[in-house]
C-alpha cells in the first residue's frame, strides 16, 4: 500500500498510526518511492531535541530542482509548469512548461555561477511575483546557493537588516514593481539598503516596469543580456540532504528577525507530501496560492511543494482589489483553478465588498479550498464556503509556520470532516501535544493548552542562522523535549484542535485564560462588524480586562454606538460567557497589521493600557498611519 495519497477517513487513520508508530519507516517509504535521490542515506533520522539538533536521511545526496523540473520532463515536458498572471488583466498570461522552465532556471543558474556564485553562498532576492522570482529559487538550488527571500513590499531598512545578517553576496532585484494601479522603485530601495552591506558585490535587475533607473558601476546588472547570452543546460549541483536551501527571516513582534534555515532533502520530501495531501492535488489541475513567495506559504506552496509534483502553480503578481474586488474570482474562471489557497484577512477583505463581484464569476472548477496565516473566524469561513465554494469544496484550514516550513494541521479533503475554526487533524507524521503551565503534557480530549510538538518531522527548521542558541531558546526550552510553537489551542471532544491564537496574546481575566481567536470571533458574528482585534488592560478587580477595537461594515456605520456595543457584549455572553465580555469597546476603520496580515496585538496592548511612551517598531506595518488615529479616538 502507498502511503502517499490518502482517500479517505479510514485510511488517514491508519496512515496516521502507522507514522507514530513507526516514522522512521513512514517517511522512508515516501522517500524512497517518490523522489529522486543520488546517493541513499546512511539514517532516515537522528535527533536530539535538547541541544536542539535534527537531520533528515543523513549522507543523502540530491539536487530538488532535478525533482522539481529535470524528471518532469519525459513525462510532461509540455505542461504548465507556472502560469503567470500579470497584475494589468489586459496583459496576456505566460504559460511557462516544464522545458522552458528547464531552460529557463538553467540559463539563471549559468549566470549566478558566471557572476562567483557558489555553492553555500547567501542571495538575497528582491523581487515582485514575476516568473524570474520563482526561477530565481530554483536557479540558486541549483547550484546549490542559499537564497533567502525578502518580500518586496519590505523597507529598505527591513532589506539590509536581512542582507546583513546572512551575509549576502548577491542581490538580485528588479527595477520596480506593479502593485495594482500602483508601482514601487525596488530598485531604489535595494540602492538605500545597500549603502550599509558590505557583503554585496553584485546585484542583478530584471527589467519590469521600464523605469528609468540607474545601475551603480561594477556592481549591477541588467539581468535579461546575460540571460540571453547563457547556455541553457546547467548540470546540477548534488549537495548532501542536509545542506542548507534556504533562509526565510521571520519577524515575531520583537526583537531582530530570526533567520530561519532550512535544508534540502526533509523540506522536499515534506512540502510534496504534504501538497499532494492537503489539495488533494491530481494531474490535471490548476492550483493556486495567493500568498507571495516572500513568505513560506509561498516557497512551499507556490514553489517547491507544487512543482515537485508535477503540478501547474499559478502565480499572480496583482492585488486582490485590482482593477476591481472581482479580481480573483476573474482569475479562477479565467484559468479554471480547482485548488485556491489563500489568507483570512483576504477573504474578510472580499466579504465586506458587493457579493456581485463573486456571483458574476463561473467558479464551478473549484474543488479544494484553503486558508493559512491566522485562525479563521467563523463568519469570514462561512462566505467562503457558502459563495465561493458554493458550499461545494471542503475548506483546508491549514496550522503552520515558517519554522515548521509545511502545513501541520489541517484536513484532508473529502476524508476529514471539516468544522468552522477548526484547523482539524495533524498530518500523517506531525505529533501535537497540549501542554500546561507547569510543563505537563494535557491528555485527553476536550482540554486546552500551548501547543507544541513532539516529535521531529521532516521539514522543520534546523536552525536560525547564526544564533543557535536562540533557536533553542525560543523553541525547545519552554518545554522539555518538544518543540514550542508560541501558540494556544483547543482540542475538542473528537479530537479536532482549534488555533486559539498566539499565547503571547493570550489574557487573563479574573484568573481564566482567555484566547484571543474565539473572542473575535464571537464579536465578528454581529452582522454589523467586519473586522476585531482585543487585547487586555490592566483592571484592578480583574487583573485584566478586554479591550476590543472593532472595524464596522458599511451597513454597520449608521448604527448607534452605544446599542452596538451591548449587542457585541451580548453576542460574547451567548457564545463564550460574560467572563469575556468587553470593558470598552472603541470603534476604528482599521487595525495594525504586519505586511503578511497578521493583526499587531503589541501595538494595541500599549494604546488599551496608555503606554504610549514606546509603540516599538510601527516601520514594517502595513498601514502605519491608523496607529495615529487609533490614539487620537481612544476611549
Ligand atoms: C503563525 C505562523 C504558515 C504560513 C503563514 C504564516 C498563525 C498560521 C494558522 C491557522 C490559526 C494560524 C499561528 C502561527 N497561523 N496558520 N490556520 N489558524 N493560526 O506563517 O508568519 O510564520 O506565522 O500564524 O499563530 O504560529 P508565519
Amino acid at each position: 500500500m502507498s502511503n502517499y495519497h490518502i482517500k479517505h477517513l479510514e485510511e488517514y487513520f491508519q496512515v496516521y498510526r502507522r507514522s507514530v508508530r513507526n516514522p522512521e519507516n513512514f517517511w522512508e517509504e515516501i522517500a524512497e518511492e517518490h523522489f529522486l535521490w543520488r546517493k541513499k542515506w546512511n539514517n532516515v533520522l537522528e535527533w536530539d531535541f535538547s541541544k536542539p539538533e535534527v537531520k533528515w536521511f543523513s549522507g543523502a545526496q540530491l539536487n530538488i530542482t532535478e525533482n522539481c523540473i529535470d524528471r518532469h520532463l519525459h513525462v510532461r515536458g509540455n505542461k504548465t509548469a507556472i502560469l503567470f498572471e500579470p497584475n494589468n488583466p489586459d496583459e496576456a498570461a505566460e504559460h511557462i512548461s516544464y522545458l522552458e522552465l528547464h531552460k529557463r532556471v538553467s540559463k539563471f543558474a549559468n549566470v549566478l555561477k558566471d557572476k562567483g556564485i557558489k555553492k553555500g553562498d547567501r542571495v538575497v532576492i528582491y523581487l515582485p511575483m514575476i516568473p524570474e522570482l520563482a526561477i530565481s529559487l530554483l536557479a540558486c538550488a541549483r547550484i546549490g546557493a542559499v537564497h533567502s527571500v525578502v518580500f518586496a513590499g519590505f523597507s529598505a531598512s527591513a532589506l539590509a537588516t536581512r542582507i546583513q545578517d546572512c551575509e549576502a553576496k548577491m542581490v538580485i532585484t528588479s527595477d520596480g514593481s506593479y502593485r495594482g494601479a500602483k508601482t514601487i522603485d525596488l530598485k531604489g530601495i535595494v540602492d538605500e539598503a545597500l549603502e550599509d552591506c558590505p557583503t554585496v558585490e553584485k546585484v542583478l535587475v530584471a527589467k519590469r516596469i521600464h523605469s528609468d533607473i540607474k545601475l551603480k558601476e561594477n556592481r549591477d546588472e541588467w539581468l535579461q543580456p546575460l540571460l540571453d547570452e547563457a547556455y541553457g543546460d546547467c548540470v546540477p549541483e548534488i549537495v548532501d540532504s542536509e545542506d542548507p536551501l534556504f533562509i526565510l527571516y521571520t519577524s515575531g513582534s520583537t526583537g531582530k528577525p530570526k533567520g530561519m534555515m532550512h535544508t534540502t532533502g526533509g523540506y522536499m520530501v515534506y512540502s510534496a507530501y504534504s501538497f499532494k495531501n492537503v489539495f488533494q492535488y491530481r494531474e490535471e489541475d490548476v492550483y493556486w496560492c495567493t500568498a507571495d513567495i516572500g513568505w513560506i506559504t509561498g516557497h512551499s506552496y507556490i514553489v517547491y511543494g507544487p512543482l515537485a509534483n508535477g503540478a501547474t502553480t499559478v502565480m499572480f503578481e496583482g492585488v486582490p482589489s485590482y482593477p476591481d474586488y472581482g479580481r480573483f474570482w476573474e482569475i479562477v474562471q479565467k484559468h479554471k483553478v480547482t485548488q485556491f489557497y489563500t489568507a483570512p484577512t483576504a477573504i474578510r477583505a472580499l466579504a465586506k465588498e458587493n457579493i456581485d463581484f463573486v456571483t458574476k464569476y463561473d467558479l464551478s472548477s473549484l474543488k479544494v479550498l484553503g486558508t493559512v496565516g491566522e485562525p479563521i473566524n467563523e463568519e469570514a469561513w462561512h462566505w467562503y464556503n457558502d459563495h465561493v465554494g458554493e458550499k461545494n469544496c471542503p475548506i483546508v484550514d491549514t496550522w503552520w509556520q515558517t519554522e515548521t516550513g509545511g502545513i501541520m494541521i489541517s484536513p484532508i479533503p473529502f476524508s476529514t470532516p471539516t468544522k468552522p475554526t477548526y484547523a482539524t487533524l495533524p498530518l500523517p507524521g506531525i505529533q501535537p501535544a497540549l501542554m500546561d503551565e507547569n510543563g505537563k503534557e494535557i491528555k485527553g480530549n476536550q482540554v486546552d493548552g500551548r501547543l507544541c510538538i513532539k516529535y521531529p518531522w521532516p521539514s522543520m527548521a534546523r536552525t536560525i542562522w547564526g544564533n543557535h542558541q536562540r533557536y533553542k531558546d525560543t523553541y525547545f526550552s519552554a518545554f522539555e523535549n518538544m518543540y514550542f510553537t508560541g501558540d494556544g489551542a483547543l482540542r475538542d471532544e473528537v479530537g479536532y484542535y482549534r488555533i486559539t491564537g498566539r499565547v503571547d496574546d493570550v489574557i487573563i481575566v479574573s484568573g481564566h485564560n482567555l484566547g484571543t481567536a474565539p473572542i473575535e470571533d464571537a464579536i465578528n458574528e454581529h452582522p454589523a462588524v467586519a473586522e476585531s482585534a482585543i487585547v487586555g488592560f490592566p483592571h484592578d478587580i480583574k487583573g485584566n480586562a478586554l479591550y476590543g477595537f472593532v472595524i464596522l461594515k458599511e451597513t454597520g456605520e449608521s448604527r448607534d454606538r452605544n446599542n452596538l456595543r451591548n449587542e457585541i457584549n451580548q453576542q460574547i455572553s451567548d457564545k463564550i460567557g460574560p467572563i469575556a465580555k468587553l470593558n470598552k469597546i472603541q470603534f476604528v476603520t482599521g487595525l495594525p497589521k504586519t505586511r503578511s496580515g497578521k493583526i499587531m496585538r503589541r501595538i494595541l496592548r500599549k494604546i488599551a493600557s496608555n503606554d504610549l511612551s514606546n509603540l516599538g517598531d510601527t516601520s514594517t506595518l502595513l498601514n502605519p498611519e491608523v496607529v495615529d488615529q487609533i490614539i487620537k479616538e481612544k476611549l
